[in-house]
């Protein structure tokens, strides 16, 4: 059983739904509704080719202890109806935890996919999450070697395994389908190639206090190019709540896109902006230069072969951005794209099935 809820689960769901289905076996999938706007979750059920939900939760929004309470109160029913041999848990939000939580509670085994992830902020909610899934989960599926160092660090030794990163499965097909099809896509066939940015903000810790908030458009508004910004819900509610433009100077707004719409469009930019996670990790992987606006990163890596800065004043993102461009390197810290198949073995290994 995968349970979902937020859209950069969905991305990681779709190779291992395709994987498990190779492989033989059955899944169920449930949806938390964590993310509900069609625009955050059903275009990638569709695009990916991801099966409909066997079960959906729709929590919706909340603060985070009814948002993830409302969860745990609603997987207890699902888990006995359902009976699974193993609960996948993805990533870091409030769905990873709830389910994690109410399958261990069930004595349902359950395996956490992209474990061993920190990054060192106990102020993040995403750090609260993948903390306490780690150590609830029976398998921790890490996708880097420095993954599993931090889990061994916390003594999680016998039950973590290195399986590669799946956001590298799906990037690279989409990457290849979307240079083949050359489809029409609003970013892309409006702003010229190499002659804006793509930028995505969302995290609680740059949008919730207005003063931080008006700080990131600020620098946003004065870049060398045009900023296109993929806006978040809740970015666009916040900065209505306090009376932010985001149409100011070079920044400018527009809906998230599709997966493979956003693939097509970091291809064609001069550049990323984001506090997003996977995002930083699809620009290396696409080697299109990254800006991170925040003090830490859980991928070290991008940093390390000088694809990604992290950057918080308005100076400090506009020295980024305009920065050369970095050194070529053919490293592939989070492997090749064959890790949805090495995780789905290592459960049916784990489980015995
Ligand atoms: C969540 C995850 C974060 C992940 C991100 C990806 C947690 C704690 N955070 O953050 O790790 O990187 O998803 O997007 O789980 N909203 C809508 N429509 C939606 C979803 C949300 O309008 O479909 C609005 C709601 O008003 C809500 C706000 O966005 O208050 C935040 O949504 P929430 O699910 O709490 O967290 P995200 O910021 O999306």
């Amino acid at each position: 059983m995968s349970v979902v809820g937020a859209r950069p689960q969905f991305v990681k769901l779709a190779p291992i739904a395709h994987a498990i289905t190779a492989a033989g076996h059955e899944h169920v999938i449930v949806h938390t509704g964590q993310h509900y706007d069609p625009m955050l979750s059903d275009v990638f059920f569709r695009d990916l080719g991801i099966p409909e939900p066997d079960a959906h939760l729709g929590v919706g929004s909340g603060s985070h202890g009814v948002q993830t309470g409302s969860m745990l109160a609603q997987m207890d029913e699902v888990l006995e109806r359902f009976q699974p041999d193993c609960v996948l848990v993805y990533g870091d939000t409030n769905s990873t935890l709830a389910a994690a939580v109410s399958a261990v509670k069930l004595h349902f085994p359950v395996a956490h996919l992209e474990a061993g992830l920190r990054s060192f902020n106990r102020a993040m909610p995403e750090e609260h999450n993948r903390v306490l899934t780690d150590h609830a989960a029976d398998l921790c599926l890490a996708p880097t070697d420095v993954a599993m160092q931090h889990l061994a660090n916390e003594g999680i030794t016998d039950r973590a395994v290195l399986v590669g990163d799946v956001m590298t499965d799906v990037l690279y097909q989409v990457r290849d389908a979307v240079l083949a099809e050359q489809k029409p896509n609003a970013v892309t066939d409006e702003f010229a190639k190499g002659e804006f940015y793509v930028a995505t903000i969302h995290r609680a810790e740059n949008t919730n206090e207005p003063e931080r908030l008006r700080e990131v458009v600020s620098a946003l508004s004065q870049a060398d190019k045009p900023v296109v910004l993929l806006a978040h819900p809740r970015v666009r509610a916040k900065a209505e709540e306090h009376g932010i433009s985001l149409e100011a100077g070079s920044l400018t707004t527009r809906d998230p896109l599709a997966y493979p719409e956003l693939i097509a469009a970091v291809l064609s930019s001069a550049g990323v902006i984001t506090d997003s996670g996977g995002l930083q990790k699809e620009a290396f992987l696409l080697r299109v230069p990254c800006t991170t606006v925040r003090h830490e990163t859980e991928w070290v890596e991008t940093v390390e072969l000088g694809w990604n800065v992290l950057a918080n004043t308005p100076e400090e993102i506009a020295a980024a951005i305009t920065r050369p461009a970095p050194a070529p390197t053919d490293a592939t810290p989070y492997g090749e794209g064959h890790a949805a198949a090495a995780a789905v073995a290592a459960i049916v290994e784990s489980i015995g099935a």
